[in-house]
């Protein structure tokens, strides 16, 4: 399956135009184009949600839908609403006004973005909900990974290590990505999947169960030292992605206990691919963001030039309206120590990027030359 996945991403698409509109947070800057689309070819805004929550909003999505977009030839406007929920509408209205003919969106919570999707879908322009799905939005498309398996890798992954540290009935806390974020619903679908036969037959004691507002870091950090101040026997941390870990992590290292209670992730950024290298964090997911973002600026593509799309050929129960929304859902993969020089290969990180003078023991120790 690696295999296949790390081919599938390594047929590369380069970036031609200009990175100007990438993180532009100016609201409707009608300057933020790329190549010059043909006249009957219509135009493509894309909202992201934030600079905070992840690397991936700010650094990987930006540029990998606007080398997909410029390759075809498909004038985009990439703006991010830096976790604003207004600024995001403020946004989807110019864009609107000025005539995109497709609009891609990463919700901030499903409220405001069905707003903005019922906004769009009245002046007739087809909407895609990129990663996040808008529960009862009523999107025309839905490209993400399979969430429920991001979960279940973060929950197994954690079980390997704790099985590999030996610990015995190791109290487990868990730290949930955000409340209004379906996404975080869905990992921790998948690893309380793994988690509660666990709990259920003693070999894991259940801890303390958080969600973190709006994936906030800081507040991440807030709420694991609450928890391992009012349970000192913490020995394994469920992270929802890598910025909470992180954050568990820094907690952890004020108490000198960095390294001997595992953490997960998500995402492969280079900081939590460093501190998996430094032994502080047990694993990550890596979703290859390229394919996520090829298969979205697919279906823009396609509807931008007036085209029904034919990759969609997944469906997504929409769990609030039951409608199915068709689908592109990428296959992620679980990131450990011996295995963080597969993301380097991918071309989603650099070498010189993680193996920095602090880790270049532990590179060549992992085996990343
Ligand atoms: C995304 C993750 C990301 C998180 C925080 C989720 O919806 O799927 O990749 O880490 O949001 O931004």
């Amino acid at each position: 399956m690696r295999k296949g996945m790390f081919a599938l991403a390594a047929a590369g698409l380069l970036a031609t135009g200009s990175m100007a509109a990438c993180g532009d947070d100016s609201g409707t800057d009608p300057g933020s184009t790329g190549a010059s689309g043909g006249a009957a070819i219509g135009k493509v805004g894309v909202i992201l949600p934030d600079t905070s929550s992840s690397q991936r909003w700010g650094t990987d999505d930006p540029k990998f839908l606007k080398a997909a977009f410029d390759a075809a030839g498909v004038t985009v406007d990439i703006q991010n609403a830096q976790g604003d929920k207004s600024q995001f509408q403020t946004i989807a209205d110019g864009m609107i006004s000025s005539g995109v003919k497709v609009l891609m969106i990463v919700n901030l919570d499903s409220g405001t973005g069905k707003a903005v999707l019922d906004k769009a879908k009245a002046a007739g322009i087809a909407t895609i909900d990129y990663d996040r799905l808008t529960l009862n939005g009523g999107a025309d498309y839905y490209v993400s990974f399979d969430n429920v398996k991001v979960g279940e890798l973060q929950g197994q992954g954690l079980v390997d290590c704790l099985t590999e540290d030996k610990a015995v009935k190791p109290v487990v806390a868990e730290l949930n990505g955000s409340p209004t974020d379906n996404n975080a619903t869905l990992f921790k679908q998948g690893y309380d999947s793994v988690l509660k036969p666990k709990y259920d037959d003693g070999t894991f004691v259940k801890g303390p169960d958080q969600s973190v507002p709006d994936w906030d870091n800081t507040q991440a950090g807030t709420i694991f030292e609450q928890m391992l101040t009012e349970n000192r026997n913490i020995k394994g941390v469920l992270a929802a992605n890598d910025g909470l870990g992180n954050a568990a992590i820094s907690v952890l290292k004020k108490n000198k206990l960095n390294g001997k209670v595992p953490v997960t992730g998500q995402d492969a950024t280079v900081q939590g691919l460093q501190n998996i290298l430094a032994g502080d964090q047990c694993m990550t997911v890596y979703k290859a963001i390229k394919q996520e973002a090829d298969a979205a600026a697919g279906l823009a593509v396609a509807l931008a030039k007036g085209e029904k799309p034919t990759t969609a050929t997944g469906t997504t129960k929409d769990p609030e309206s039951g409608a199915d929304v068709p689908s592109v859902l990428l296959t992620p993969k679980s990131i450990t120590k011996a295995t963080v020089k597969d993301v380097i290969a991918d071309g989603f990180v650099t070498k010189e990027a993680i193996c920095t003078a602090a880790f270049a023991a532990a590179c060549t120790e992992a085996g990343i030359s």
